[in-house]
């Protein structure tokens, strides 16, 4: 039933968390944010708990007064949510997914149980263990690095390719390491869930990387694939998130090898950074959808309306502290450009702070204007 009395508990209030309270809002879907004072989604939501998500006194305090609770942000404290479920409330998507998935290594043990392909990878426990492995001709150059907890917008991941880059590059902490794989090109496809077991599949995006800051900068809809790939990625997905056992959002990155194999990178059980366009391009938003999914409400059409080309507004270099917006107008003045500003109060380098969507009859004339805005929409500090 679509219940607008029922309660619905966020974990986090970012832009994720903002643009779920603008979709909800629109079907006067009852929002509640667990997050601190002044995050993006405090200005769209019915009421904010002031608190840490990590926490677990604050998550299970949170919880107990909501009907249902979800998550825009993965690294909450999922003790609490193990409780909420003992308690008989509905999370979702469910702990056990979340634990495996906030783990990297947890993660990529679960590829393999489940017959998932994925790169191949090894687990240490240290940095030290790395150099030993090494040392030994246990692991080979070039490799990739990642922290297995809390990465995010590549932060928790560098690339070895030699001895220099073992001395210099290497991060602390446990890990892991994966071979590196050639990559002609980098997808995303978004599966939605509901608690009746119906999946419905965005269409595969493409991601074009940031060369310094390694974040997605442009991202294009349809990918530029050939349709069977687009259906094997897509299914795919559809086969990770019933694995996982995920009600809700479940975004699935892959890497497309020259040899047009499909490879499972990661995954994020929340709205994605890759899903944004579908608020001005599709028949119904990852948001939108993610709402349906875990209220267990049949879903609606994924299919694209018009191409889209979506790119990431971040902080520009050298611009520091109170955020102001350059260029807004003439973007506009285009036609099929869509400005998202997520409302953060301060700018540094490479922060996400808003991004665009660019919608047009063909890609072609998308991706020109996309330049356009990149070229003249600036996040700058006053
Ligand atoms: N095994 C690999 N081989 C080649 N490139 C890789 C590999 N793993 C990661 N990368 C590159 O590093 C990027 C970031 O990796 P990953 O997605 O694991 O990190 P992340 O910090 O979770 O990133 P994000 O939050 O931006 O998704 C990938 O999108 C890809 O470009
Ligand atoms: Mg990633």
């Amino acid at each position: 039933m679509f219940d607008t009395t029922k309660k619905i508990g966020i974990l986090g209030g970012g832009q994720l968390g903002k643009m779920l309270g603008i979709a909800a809002a629109n079907w006067d879907f009852n929002i509640h944010i667990l997050d601190k004072a002044d995050c993006p989604a405090s200005l769209v939501c019915q009421s904010l708990t002031v608190g840490d998500y990590n926490n677990y006194e604050n998550v299970l305090d949170f919880g107990r007064k909501m009907d249902l609770i979800t998550i825009e942000i993965e690294h909450v404290n999922t003790q609490a949510l193990h409780q909420l479920v003992k308690e008989g409330k509905t999370v979702h998507p469910n702990p056990i997914a979340l634990d495996l998935i906030k783990d990297k290594g947890l993660q990529k043990e679960f590829y393999i149980k489940n017959n998932l392909p994925t790169a191949k990878f090894q687990l240490f426990e240290n940095e030290k263990a790395v150099i030993n492995a090494v040392k030994n001709s246990n692991l080979h150059f070039p490799f990739v690095q990642k922290t297995r907890t809390a990465g995010y917008d590549g932060k928790g991941v560098t690339i070895i390719k030699n001895q220099h880059d073992l001395e210099n590059k290497l991060l602390k902490g446990a890990c892991l390491t994966e071979d590196l794989v050639p990559i002609k090109a980098e997808i995303a496809v978004i599966a939605a869930r509901n608690e009746r077991d119906e999946v419905t599949i965005f269409p595969a995006v493409e991601m074009e990387f940031h060369p310094e800051a390694n974040l997605v900068e442009f991202l294009i809809c349809p990918a530029r694939i050939s349709t069977l790939i687009a259906a094997q990625a897509e299914a795919l997905a559809e086969q990770v998130i019933r694995a996982f056992d995920v009600c809700g959002l479940l975004a699935v990155e892959l890497f497309l090898t020259p040899d047009n194999e499909l490879i499972i990178n990661e995954v994020a059980p929340r709205p994605h950074n890759s899903g944004h366009h579908t608020i001005d391009s599709a028949y119904i938003s990852q948001y939108q959808q993610h709402l349906l999914a875990i209220n267990n409400l049949s879903m609606g059409d994924t299919a694209q309306k018009q191409p889209a080309v979506m790119l990431n507004l971040l902080g520009e270099e050298g611009h520091i502290g109170k955020v102001k917006y350059e260029g807004v107008e003439n973007c506009l003045a285009l036609g099929g450009v869509n400005v998202h500003l997520y409302g953060k109060k301060t700018t540094s380098p490479y922060r996400k702070m808003g991004h665009v969507t660019i919608v047009a009859d063909n890609l072609e004339v998308a991706l020109k204007k996309a330049n356009f805005v990149k070229q003249n929409l600036k996040v700058v500090s006053f």
